[in-house]
């Protein structure tokens, strides 16, 4: 980072923006600014895909490799056609469910500069089904690379207050509009290939997908490659500073040892009753049902990273397609993990 941003934060109302702090924000992305703002799924680090300066800024700003690849967002299908060199029916088929959290990997148009698919054959396209993600893009006139507005590896922010304690500095502006309903990333499926790869699950459920198009390919990841297909299926990613562990079915005594030997621990559970109190012991409960559990996921983890506790465990969900999402991202979550699946 060159020299330190004044980083402002202005409020906008989720469910009808206005059009000053909208006319505000989107002038800073023609003048090739950073805007983090809500989406449905995560607060996204928008700069206009089309300015390869501004995307670079993006990088900077969160210390993301160059080797990976940022969703470009865009306000409907036809913008989204306009950004890919190909479009096959399947597109069509799944671009039904836009706006909405789904990300479709096609070959890229010449348009779309190579720092925005880290030199890749394809981009990533995504139309956002928040009023104000989808107000912005509509305002700036502009396609918007942005991917979650957090420092690279470490957890997505699903409130401004994220966004602001991990780039206060980094970013020219954060559209506080509130929490993210959603509170996971989107689904990101590569339809450059047929059959479909699912490249990383997401708010969208597989089953959607599938209902749609037919079958779909779990990835395997490939890291010879020098661009990685979905470096988010390589590297421990959605991290929590504190350490953080899966619970197996007889956990209990595990956290009980830890309690002994006088730690500090967080314990995000859906069990019914809660946990007995305990001292050192931080309890978060979870909703049981995997959309209230993804919705509050990232939030709890933030919370209980704040306090500054020895760990974090979190009572293994179901295992069912239906959990696909949030089991993904605790088990990149646990420290020192390396997921090459
Ligand atoms: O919900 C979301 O997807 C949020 C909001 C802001 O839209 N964005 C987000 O972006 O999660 P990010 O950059 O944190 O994650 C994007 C994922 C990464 O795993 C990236 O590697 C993959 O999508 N991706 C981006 N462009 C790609 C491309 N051209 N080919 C393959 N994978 C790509
Ligand atoms: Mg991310």
């Amino acid at each position: 980072m060159s020299r330190p941003l004044k980083t402002e934060v202005l409020s906008i109302d989720a469910r009808a923006p206005g059009e000053d702090v909208l006319r505000q924000a989107a002038s800073v992305l023609r003048a090739g600014g950073l805007v983090a703002f809500p989406t449905e799924t995560v607060y996204g680090l928008g700069a206009n895909a089309l300015d390869a300066g501004a995307v670079a800024r993006i990088y900077e700003a969160k210390g993301r490799p160059a080797r990976n690849p940022i969703i470009v967002h865009v306000a409907d299908r036809d913008q989204a056609r306009a950004l890919a060199a190909a479009w096959p029916p399947k597109a069509d088929l799944l671009a039904a469910c836009w706006p909405g959290p789904l990300t479709l990997v096609l070959p890229r148009s010449p348009q779309v500069p190579d720092i925005v698919t880290a030199g890749g054959p394809n981009v990533a396209l995504r139309v956002p089904g928040h009023p104000v993600a989808h107000a912005l893009i509509v305002a700036a006139g502009l396609p918007l690379a942005a991917p979650s507005a957090n420092l690279s590896t470490r957890l997505s922010p699903t409130r401004a207050e994220h966004v602001f304690a991990g780039l206060d500095g980094r970013i020219d502006l954060i559209l506080d509009g509130g929490p993210c309903p959603g509170g996971l990333e989107s689904t990101v499926l590569d339809l450059s290939r047929d059959p479909p790869h699912l490249l990383r699950p997401g708010l969208l459920s597989l089953e959607a997908i599938i209902e749609r198009i037919g079958p779909v390919l779990r990835q395997a990841a490939a890291p010879e490659k020098s661009f990685l297909p979905s470096p988010g299926l390589l590297e421990r990613h959605y991290a929590p500073a504190t350490p953080l562990e899966l619970l197996g079915a007889d956990g209990e005594k595990g956290i009980r040892a830890y309690l002994d030997r006088g730690e500090r621990v967080g314990w995000v559970t859906s069990r019914s009753p809660a946990p007995a109190p305990a001292p050192g012991l931080t309890v978060a409960t979870m909703p049981s049902d995997p959309a209230g559990y993804g919705a509050r996921l990232y939030a709890v983890l933030h919370d209980l990273d704040r306090l500054g506790l020895d760990r974090i465990v979190v009572d293994q969900p179901p295992k069912e397609d239906a959990w696909l999402a949030v089991n993904d991202r605790l088990r990149r979550a646990q420290r020192g993990t390396e997921d090459h699946f």
